[in-house]
């Protein structure tokens, strides 16, 4: 049974984008913040993210007929690309407008929050304490049948499922950045999930326009970082180590696999403090002499620069 009615627990730059695509889908959301001043903050974020969403719908219809259109149509936004036209477009931008308007409250009472919740999107920030701080004060005000999702990139749901007062009905939705567009929904629960509730998350992440990616257990960083991270580390050690240069390490995985982004751009797009960070966590970053250590001092450097990726304007590449 469809999902009704949703939660997102913080309205940082994930917790806006998943609120607005509930909304979008026709799901009545409500953000929970913990004050005044991030109700400052989200805000602009809510205006922000669905004006992008309603002008990449406006540019999809120039898409329409080009080949290339089924590659970069927003495809959280639009079911089906195939038979879609002009007319269909411009009603889902109405209904996107009436929904932005009408489904989307801003709460800062817990209990109200999540009163008659269907399910609960934990999107705060990625600081253990502050998540288990959270789910403790939410999980006597939840009702029986509200699922507890969380967004975490980088723990696990068994991590926290004791302090959920619902074990059973937790587990991790993960998405990504610019959901509209890259609408992946990774699906993981931890050992003491229960599977009706796991099949209603997936079911929940098809309604709101994503494409549900189950996972069997849990895995750090799920599927997608698991590969993403080698990935980039691989080519970040082959610049530390001076064996090629950012673009000419781009060019080769983009003409040997036609991939459209070679990893400096990726980097570019996820942010060199995101990626110094990755990096810092290992160990054997500290120790002077590693490629590790020489990644981070060579990330470190063009952060002080201000070079720190495409929202900066510049990164390994200028925008
Ligand atoms: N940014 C990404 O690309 C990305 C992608 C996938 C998943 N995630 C995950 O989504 C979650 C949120 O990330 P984000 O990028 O939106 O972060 P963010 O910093 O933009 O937002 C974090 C939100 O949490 C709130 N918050 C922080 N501490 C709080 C507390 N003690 N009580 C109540 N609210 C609190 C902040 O006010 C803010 O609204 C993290 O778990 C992260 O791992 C992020």
């Amino acid at each position: 049974m469809a999902m009704q009615k949703v939660t997102v627990l913080g309205g940082g730059v994930l917790g806006t984008q998943i609120g607005l695509m509930c909304a979008y889908w026709g799901c009545d959301t409500t953000f929970w913040l913990r004050s005044e001043g991030s109700i400052g903050r989200t805000e602009p974020k809510i205006k922000r993210y669905s004006a992008l969403m309603l002008g990449d719908l406006e540019k999809a219809k120039a898409l329409l007929g080009n080949p290339m259109g089924a590659y970069v149509y927003p495809r959280g936004l639009i079911r089906d690309w195939k038979s879609t036209d002009a007319a269909a477009i411009d009603a889902l931008i109405a209904a996107a407008k009436k929904n932005f308007e009408e489904k989307i409250h801003i709460e800062l009472d817990m209990g109200k929050a999540v009163a008659g919740a269907d399910i609960v999107i934990e999107s705060m920030s990625e600081d253990p304490e502050a998540k288990i701080a959270v789910y403790e004060q939410a999980k006597d005000k939840l009702e029986e049948k509200t699922i507890l999702v969380t967004n975490s990139s980088t723990l696990l749901p068994s991590m926290f499922a004791e302090h959920t007062g619902r074990p059973e009905k937790y587990l991790s939705l993960h998405f990504a950045n610019t959901i509209w567009k890259n609408n992946t929904a990774e699906v993981m629960g931890h050992p003491g999930t229960a599977s009706e509730y796991y099949d209603a998350v997936v079911a929940f992440a098809d309604q709101i326009g994503m494409v549900p990616l189950k996972l069997h257990k849990e895995q750090p960083g799920y599927i997608l970082n698991s590969m993403l991270v080698p990935f980039l580390s691989a080519a970040q050690a082959l610049w530390a180590n001076g064996v090629s240069d950012p673009e000419t390490i781009d060019k080769t995985w983009e003409l040997a696999t036609s991939a459209p982004a070679g990893p400096f751009k990726i980097l570019d797009i996820v942010g060199l403090e995101t990626a110094y960070n990755i990096n810092q966590m290992k160990p054997v970053a500290q120790t002077e002499g590693t490629v590790e250590n020489r990644i981070g001092k060579l990330l470190k450097e063009k952060i002080d620069k201000g070079e720190t990726g495409v929202n900066a304007g510049k990164g390994f590449y200028q925008y």
